[in-house]
């Protein structure tokens, strides 16, 4: 893992934001998988800045995301899809037709066949963007007892519930998603982890010092051979 640590949110986002022009600049039809939460907003800002000044074109590019609640309309203004929208997509000039989306509403086995079969026929993810929960989750893979594959309905945990709660004020948090296993997270060609605070400061440990177990799916990320793991000081005080 290429672990850079660099002094805030802003200078992780600018990091990480150049990274993705230059890439989508080389390759203006690459397939981009990304994450929704706050860690990626400063590189979604980044992106969004670059297309506004005319110094990179979403046009052509195809993306994929992680996950979504289930049991909540798309539109909700608390759907991954809306959240993606507002802080990204309707800020670039990206093709909503070349945006896919989990549908939470779906028949998650349908759904997790259909997604596989988009993915595939894009021919797999360039960059998969992610950030960590604090249980050690990526997506929305939550720690268990094996690693999963394709995406699939998950229960979220106490944790999860606990973290995400807060952006919630009119109808309860779902407590269903459907996320991308594992296997589909690791079968992209690479992968950019952002982390930043103290809450996740154990998670981050775990995810790069600890052994590679299903307990803490982000350790996974060990056995991918190009991740690179953006961190503020906070995240990375227990390394
Ligand atoms: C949610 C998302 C994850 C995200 C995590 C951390 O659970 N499903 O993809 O990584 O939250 O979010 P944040 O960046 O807001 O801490």
């Amino acid at each position: 893992m290429d672990i850079r640590i660099l002094g805030s949110e802003k200078e992780i986002g600018a990091a990480a934001g150049r990274l993705y022009v230059d890439f989508i600049n080389a390759n203006p039809t690459c397939v981009l998988g990304f994450a929704t939460g706050a860690s990626p907003v400063p590189t979604y800002d980044y992106i969004a800045q670059s297309c506004r000044q005319g110094k990179v074109s979403l046009k052509g590019v195809s993306t994929f995301n992680l996950d979504e609640y289930c049991d909540l309309p798309r539109d909700h203004k608390n759907s991954y899809f809306t959240f993606m929208c507002e802080n990204l997509f309707s800020r670039t000039d990206i093709d909503m037709a070349n945006v896919d989306f989990l549908d939470g509403n779906a028949d998650p086995d349908e759904e997790s066949a259909r997604y596989a079969a988009a993915i595939k026929a894009k021919g797999g993810i360039d960059i998969q963007l992610l950030g960590i929960g604090r249980n050690g989750h990526i997506a929305f893979n939550e720690p268990g007892d094996k690693f999963t594959d394709e995406a699939w309905r998950v229960a979220l945990t106490q944790s999860t519930i606990d973290a995400n709660s807060i952006y919630f004020d009119d109808i309860p948090m779902p407590r269903y998603a459907i996320t991308m296993g594992i296997g589909s997270i690791m079968r992209s060609k690479k992968i950019i982890m952002i982390a930043t605070g103290a809450s996740k400061a154990e998670a981050v440990k775990n995810m790069i010092k600890g052994p590679v177990t299903p307990a803490c799916p982000a350790s996974i990320l060990q056995q991918h051979s190009d991740v690179t793991v953006f961190l503020d000081p906070a995240a990375a005080a227990l390394l």
